[in-house]
């Protein structure tokens, strides 16, 4: 994949980026993708700052390939993230909940290419215009936070109007939809759901059960009210929050609803009353695979899909 604008930028051999995902994308999953080839990316959001140089050192000492770091720009102590991750010669910093504006030159003079995470066309042009080096443009059908767009239709508008390479993410889970994100104008994917169920990825196994028996209809957007909307596995905890907004309950209610609830699901495992983040795709995850498996698989299938889909619509003539 040399001469792909995503793999020439990042010095990566597969154009596939392995999604941050607070509590869960720590430095042996993100390590283990970046191994493999993809691109590991490390959830910073909120991490404190020595952790998040452990959780780096981690990756380091299972590759020397690049690998990301993903940083929320809303969050305290993100100025001390980003001297972690200068210090620490990150290659690649992805950027979400904020503007990366005021950061942009002290990580583009270290020499970090900066990716912001977009859900419009107007932020992705903004992103353009301050230097960033590509976009990840992420539709709602993605887990964990969304925009209101989908990748159906944000990722060719984005495609259309920005001149950097646009990275497609959101229900991206198969050779299929990686060759649709590429005719849609994308030169990469970025996968989440997929990755919680890999081998490597260190969440509890209830967590993992959830996704694996998903259906179709299994996810829910939570959080609509407050602006703020998340994508979950509809559960009891979903549930709840879904009343409180039917009902008017106060913003700052729910907002507080849903502090600590990731780590109940993540960590002790608790799939009820915890919010399993997840994308609508959790539905095409049935098999738990290696990180290696699952980027392979995207190679090969995408070859595969390419070649069926030129013979149908050859047979039409
Ligand atoms: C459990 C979970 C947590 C996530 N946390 C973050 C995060 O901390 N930062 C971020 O930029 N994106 C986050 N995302 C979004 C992913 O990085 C990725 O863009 C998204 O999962 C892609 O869509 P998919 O789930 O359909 O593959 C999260 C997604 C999931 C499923």
């Amino acid at each position: 994949m040399e001469n792909n604008k995503i793999c020439k930028l990042l010095g990566i051999k597969y154009p596939i980026f392995q999604g941050a995902m607070a509590w869960i994308a720590n430095g042996n999953l993100a390590g283990h993708v970046s191994r493999d080839g993809g691109l590991g990316i490390i959830a910073g959001g909120g991490m404190p700052v020595e952790i998040l140089r452990q959780e780096i050192r981690k990756v380091k000492e299972i590759t020397s390939n690049p690998f990301g770091v993903n940083l929320m720009l809303m969050m305290e102590d993100v100025e001390k993230q980003i001297d972690v991750c200068i210090e620490e010669k990150v290659p690649v910093v992805t950027t979400g909940a904020g503007n990366p504006g005021p950061y942009m030159e002290k990580l583009k003079n270290a020499g970090i290419k900066v990716i912001p995470v977009v859900a419009s066309v107007a932020l992705a042009k903004r992103m353009e215009k301050i230097g960033a080096d590509a976009v990840i443009a992420e539709g709602m059908e993605g887990g964990g936070h969304i925009g209101t767009i989908t990748t159906m239709s944000l990722l060719p508008q984005v495609a259309e109007a920005v001149s950097i390479p646009v990275i497609g993410a959101g229900g991206i889970a198969s050779g299929k939809q990686f060759l649709a994100a590429l005719s849609l104008g994308a030169e990469g994917v970025q996968v989440g759901t997929k990755f919680l169920v890999a081998e490597e990825c260190t969440i509890h196994e209830n967590y993992k059960k959830a996704i694996l028996k998903a259906k179709d209809r299994s996810t829910v957007s939570t959080g609509n009210y407050t602006g703020h909307p998340v994508r979950v596995i509809e559960n009891k905890f979903a549930k709840q929050i879904l009343e409180m907004e039917k009902v008017g309950a106060p913003k700052e209610e729910i907002e507080k609803m849903g502090v600590g609830k990731l780590r109940l699901a993540v960590v002790d495992g608790d799939t009820d009353n915890g919010s399993v983040m997840a994308g609508q795709v959790a539905a095409m995850v049935n098999t738990p695979m290696t990180t290696k498996e699952i980027l392979e698989s995207f190679m090969r299938e995408l070859e595969e899909e390419k070649a069926k889909l030129i013979a149908r619509i050859d047979s039409w003539k």
